[in-house]
């Protein structure tokens, strides 16, 4: 199989999870937010914001969230938010697709961060009743998931987890 640069780049992302002190330039975190915001969403309602947590204050009462001291230690935590009243919703079943449109930012912005040689690990099993007061989160906002940022303090090796082959992922069509 011919591997091109996004499919080098897919296999290389893993999640991180230790994290050097050193700051993220801040040009290198606006090229990861710029990801999130270019990612595609249905009817292109971008049902999403972002919220970036860099204060060392912030980040402590965030890991009361979700207690791993690697998550709050990394320089930057990134917050994908979703507002599921501006998601488009199919008419035949009711969908709402506002975390489908958050995953795909987050998705994009983890690769992004791949590229630039910045860690990702995206966090979903945090306590969202927590994490939504600790940053005071309004009324309609949810959280879909959360990120630390910032250079990996372990080697990143292509794909430390293996996935399931190509041959049981893809299904056979009825008519084949
Ligand atoms: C929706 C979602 C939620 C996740 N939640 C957590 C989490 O709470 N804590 C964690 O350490 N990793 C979490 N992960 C990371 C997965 O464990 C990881 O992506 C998976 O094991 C594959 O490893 P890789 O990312 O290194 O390829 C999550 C990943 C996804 C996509």
């Amino acid at each position: 199989m011919p591997k091109t640069n996004f499919l080098q780049l897919a296999e290389t992302r893993r999640s991180v999870r230790a994290y050097k002190p050193d700051e993220v330039p801040e040009e290198l975190l606006q090229t990861v937010l710029e990801a999130g915001r270019l990612a595609p969403s249905a009817v292109n309602k971008q049902p999403w914001r972002f919220l970036v947590v860099r204060s060392e204050t912030g980040r402590r009462a965030l890991g009361a969230a979700y207690a791993r001291e690697w998550f709050w230690k990394a320089p930057v935590i990134i917050v994908v938010c979703i507002l599921p009243q501006e998601a488009w919703v199919r008419s035949y079943d009711g969908k709402n697709y506002a975390m489908v449109d958050g995953a795909l930012a987050m998705d994009h912005m983890q690769l992004a961060a791949a590229e630039l040689g910045l860690g990702t690990c995206w966090i979903g099993a945090f306590d969202p009743a927590a994490a939504r007061e600790i940053l005071g989160l309004p009324d309609g906002v949810e959280i879909v998931g959360m990120t630390p940022v910032g250079f990996p303090d372990v080697e990143t090796h292509p794909r430390g987890r293996s996935r399931r082959p190509l041959g049981e992922t893809v299904m056979k069509e009825r008519w084949g």
